[in-house]
């Protein structure tokens, strides 16, 4: 297998970026307080609040699944049901640390060809959940994934009609923001205008996808939901104690839009790719709008890649035309050279 072959797998397979590095080595000396009650998580809460252009109250956990599960926990009830899309994180991917975290509560998946939630969707389960009244779970929050698994991106007006409708039914609204940095980069709008002033109110941030190397955040843009996350926190094992060292990846990527510059050079990547794949007659199975791209891809061509090394993963989802799906994701540090590699191998083929 060569060395240069870039891996398409996923976007967690890539190397953490040398400012986070760098900043991990800048914190590493000296005492400081412990639990977060330190200098670099203080300016962590004054670099977020910067860049989401609001008040609100940050959280460094090290996992995904940690934040998401802990932020479902805070918005549902034991007893309450959790509305996503069939395809997200938290209902095929966390080995059930969202009900865990939550004491019970059901996650109630919804399909749609592109991965995103439509507000009418949730009103005839939410009429069903009223009609059962105490033998239904009781419906308490909408979990979406911004950028969704099939790597397609909510845009601000359908954002702000799906958590109106989840508001007006009484719902809180969680976002997976994995791969939010790339939903934002093609957007081109702030990261509060695909945020809190679309309706979300708590966005799971990923990083390490996106550069760091091991550090996820979870913002409440409403203070009153954070009041206990902290004991919540605490009790999953995700308070670290020597706290500055999750808050100074995070402080890096916020630093100079590092994050918002590694997410568009992995879209923009993405977008060539897709190109690419376009003009070597393979056909897409959706829009690429952040760093995924998911392809039909003959079993030939999948066999020749595999057989140079190049890595990726077959989507579980039913073959079109007898042909697998298969999900390459590009990643912050790429370059176009690997994307070229990948192309030219295809072309060979
Ligand atoms: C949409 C989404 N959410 C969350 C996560 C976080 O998962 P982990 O617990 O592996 O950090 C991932 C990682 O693949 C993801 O793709």
């Amino acid at each position: 297998m060569s060395q240069s072959r870039r891996s398409f797998a996923s976007d967690n397979v890539a190397p953490a970026a040398p400012e986070v590095m760098a900043a991990l080595a800048r914190v590493n000396q000296g005492s400081v307080h412990s639990y977060g009650d330190d200098p670099e998580t203080l300016r962590l809460t004054a670099l977020a609040r910067q860049s989401f252009g609001t008040d609100l109250t940050i959280f460094p956990v090290a996992t995904g699944t940690a934040a998401n599960a802990l932020a479902l926990a805070v918005l549902a009830p034991p007893f309450g049901a959790v509305y996503c899309h069939e395809a997200a994180h938290v209902n095929t991917d966390e080995c059930g640390a969202p009900e865990f975290y939550t004491g019970g509560a059901k996650l109630l998946p919804l399909a749609s060809p592109d991965g995103k939630l439509d507000a009418r969707q949730l009103d005839a389960p939410i009429a069903h959940a009223r009609e059962m009244g105490v033998h239904h779970v009781a419906p308490a929050a909408i979990s979406i994934s911004q950028a969704t698994e099939w790597g397609t991106v909510y845009r601000p007006e359908e954002l702000r009609t799906l958590t109106a409708a989840a508001h007006k039914y009484g719902l809180r609204v969680h976002m997976d923001g994995a791969r939010f940095a790339n939903a934002v980069a093609h957007l081109g709008c702030t990261p509060a205008e695909a945020s809190w002033k679309c309706g979300v109110d708590v966005l799971t941030l990923g990083a390490t996808k996106n550069g760091a190397l091991a550090a996820e955040a979870v913002i409440f843009f409403k203070p009153e939901l954070a009041q206990d996350f902290e004991l919540r926190r605490k009790r999953a094992g995700h308070l670290f104690s020597k706290l500055r060292y999750m808050s100074a990846q995070l402080c890096a990527c916020f630093e100079d839009e590092l994050w918002l510059r590694h997410g568009r050079n992995a879209n923009t990547l993405a977008t060539r790719l897709a190109q690419g794949l376009t003009q070597r007659g393979i056909r897409l199975v959706q829009a690429v709008e952040a760093n995924e791209v998911f392809a039909l891809m003959p079993v030939k061509i999948i066999a020749a890649l595999r057989a140079q090394g190049f890595e990726f993963y077959e989507w579980p989802a039913p073959r079109i035309d007898n042909q697998p799906i298969v999900r390459l994701v590009t990643a912050y540090d790429m370059v176009p050279a690997d994307i070229d590699a990948l192309l030219a191998a295809i072309a060979q083929v």
